[in-house]
């Protein structure tokens, strides 16, 4: 019977505080801005992936929950091409390696929270997909390398090859090679920053983030003025802020943020919704809060869909879980709260 090499790993997820919105190649996922994301504990959302390869399979098959997904879209087709092609230069060099650059994969991936519901599954996915495809090839390159790689399968994925406080920076390069994640700062370096993610819908999103990004790109005319004068100098403040940990800073600009990534979203034509009314019943709260205590206690932010993220720092974590129990009996939280990710320099594992 034919040998089957295998890998495994888990992803994390990570929310944007500085929000990616907008590509300038929809073929390499080049973005139009830069954008600042903080990684989630891998206790609480993460994805889970098994990459195995053998002489044996006669196709590229991927299993995503149990169901049999689609591996010659685009955005897979780019990962699985540039892993290989890693791969096979690796075997060029070094014969006595099996040739696994050769070989079909078979992969399986479990997500431990909904799917496609605005809770970045697609960042942990394929941040999970890379890293388990370079584990099981055994390739020698960065975190920093396989986020280039991580991107084209989703934008947003790059950014979950990292652990605690992390940047992508969007590059200038045509060919996409200086657009890529690297780490602001571990999760040790601000380690009472805290998470909790209040499940509003887990219903998959009606406008998915590439369809929403190009109608915004194309139709917003305050698109234009966030890419070119807002997230240039967000981007530099927000960064301070996380190095100097600054709370009220990074949680102004990030509800700032949030609030302007869906100011352009309902700016588009047709306009696009992620929010809800339970979504903003929840921004509601958070600003009395925070303009009771006089000062930040908690930062919310939304991607494409209603789902509420909030950061908070440890010390007001009793204010701000009692506080939601008490406005939003109703609602679910994801375990109620989430710890913001270990450090992991080199990459997943
Ligand atoms: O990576 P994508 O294509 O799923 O887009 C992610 C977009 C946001 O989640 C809204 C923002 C972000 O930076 O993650």
């Amino acid at each position: 019977m034919a040998k089957i090499y295998s890998a495994s790993t888990t992803a994390p997820v990570n929310i944007a505080t500085l929000k990616y919105w907008g590509k300038r190649d929809t073929k390499l996922n080049l973005p139009t801005n830069s954008s600042i994301s903080v990684t989630l504990s891998q206790d609480d959302l993460r994805t889970f992936t098994t990459a195995a390869a053998s002489e044996a399979f006669t196709k590229d098959t991927l299993w995503l929950n149990g169901t049999e997904e689609s591996v010659t879209g685009a955005r897979t087709s780019a990962c699985l091409a540039e892993l290989r092609a890693l791969r096979k230069s690796l075997e060029d060099a070094d014969p006595s390696l099996p040739p696994l650059s050769t070989y079909k994969l078979h992969i399986v991936s479990e997500n431990n929270f909904p799917t496609a519901a605005g809770l970045a599954s697609s960042a942990a996915g394929f941040a999970a997909l890379v890293r388990a495809i370079a584990d099981l090839y055994e390739l020698p390159q960065s975190a920093e390398e396989l986020s280039r790689i991580a991107r084209q399968g989703s934008g947003s994925a790059c950014r979950s090859l990292f652990g605690g406080y992390v940047a992508w920076e969007m590059g200038e390069k045509e060919d996409g090679s200086d657009s890529r994640a690297v780490q602001i700062a571990t999760e040790t370096d601000w380690p009472d920053m805290r998470a909790a993610i209040l499940v509003v819908s887990a219903k998959k999103k009606e406008t998915s983030s590439t369809t929403g990004m190009q109608t915004t790109a194309k139709t917003s005319p305050l698109f234009k003025h966030r890419v070119e004068v807002v997230v240039p100098e967000r981007f530099k403040v927000m960064s301070k802020s996380i190095l100097d940990k600054d709370f009220e800073t990074f949680g102004q600009l990030t509800m700032a943020d949030s609030n302007q990534f869906h100011a352009v979203c309902l700016d588009s034509s047709p306009p696009v919704f992620y929010m809800n009314d339970v979504s903003r019943n929840v921004i509601s709260l958070i600003e009395k809060v925070n303009n009771l205590a006089g000062r930040v206690v908690a930062a919310y932010t939304f991607d494409a869909g209603p789902n509420a993220v909030l950061y908070y720092l440890e010390k007001d974590e009793p204010i701000v879980l009692g506080l939601l129990k008490a406005a939003l009996p109703d609602l679910d939280g994801w375990q109620n709260k989430a710890t913001v990710s270990a450090a992991v320099p080199d990459g997943v594992s």
